[in-house]
């Protein structure tokens, strides 16, 4: 009953005022339309913590407060997959590169994706960056690290506390360890998903 109410007497006038703090093409998808109300749920978390408070205040899309996204419009990703940026302690940085993320792709708390290292001789600058890129309905468990240059192929799974150093473009893997290496292989099923 109340997410009736809410749905109908107050996200109408609800959305304009959302519309003034994000940009109104991340509040589309399946967060925000058909019964799920969850993304309306960030905005309005989002509108205090972030707008308000200042935790990640410049995102134009609901983020977690504890998140760090540094050149957020060097990271490309479906707005069906906005649930990633409310994992709590991810760690974006996607210096001089970008970021893909695939459509179908989750993202675990507390995981670093990382395009560029400091100069090793200079720690106040970074070395030239590579893009990573993530295939599409991979998981990367939590904790786990992608380093820069790193593609993964569609359906990779990466295990918690993984340390990604080098691409498996073959996807429907698992991986696990530090370096990460395969710890399993997947079927390649003929789905939709695929
Ligand atoms: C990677 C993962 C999905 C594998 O699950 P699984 O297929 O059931 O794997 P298994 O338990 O059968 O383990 C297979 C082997 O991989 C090893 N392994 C499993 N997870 C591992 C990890 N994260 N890192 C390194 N090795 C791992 C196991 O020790 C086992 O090794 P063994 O064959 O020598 O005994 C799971 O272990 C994991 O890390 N999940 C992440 C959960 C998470 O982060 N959730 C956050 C919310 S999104």
């Amino acid at each position: 009953m109340r997410k009736k109410i809410f749905r109908f007497a107050i996200l109408p006038w609800f959305k304009w005022i959302a519309y003034i703090f994000y940009n109104k093409k991340y509040l589309t998808g399946r967060h925000f339309e058909g019964k799920s109300l969850e993304g309306w749920v960030w905005v309005l978390n989002g509108i205090w913590k972030q707008k308000i408070l200042g935790f990640n205040r410049y995102l134009p899309f609901p983020c977690h407060p504890t998140a760090r996204i540094y050149h957020y419009n060097n990271i490309f990703f479906d707005v069906d997959n906005l649930d990633n940026f409310q994992s709590p302690g991810i760690y974006f940085d996607c210096v001089r590169k970008s970021i893909h993320i695939g459509k179908g792709t989750y993202i675990g708390p507390n995981v670093g994706l990382l395009t560029a290292n400091h100069q090793f001789d200079n720690l106040d600058d970074y070395q030239e960056g590579k893009d990573i890129v993530i295939g599409k309905n991979c998981w990367i468990g939590m904790n786990a690290v992608i380093l820069p240059g790193v593609t993964l192929g569609d359906k990779t799974i990466v295990g918690a506390g993984a340390v990604v150093t080098k691409s498996f473009l073959q996807g429907h893997c698992v991986l696990g360890g530090v370096p990460a290496t395969v710890i399993k292989t997947l079927p390649v099923k003929n789905t939709a998903l695929e």
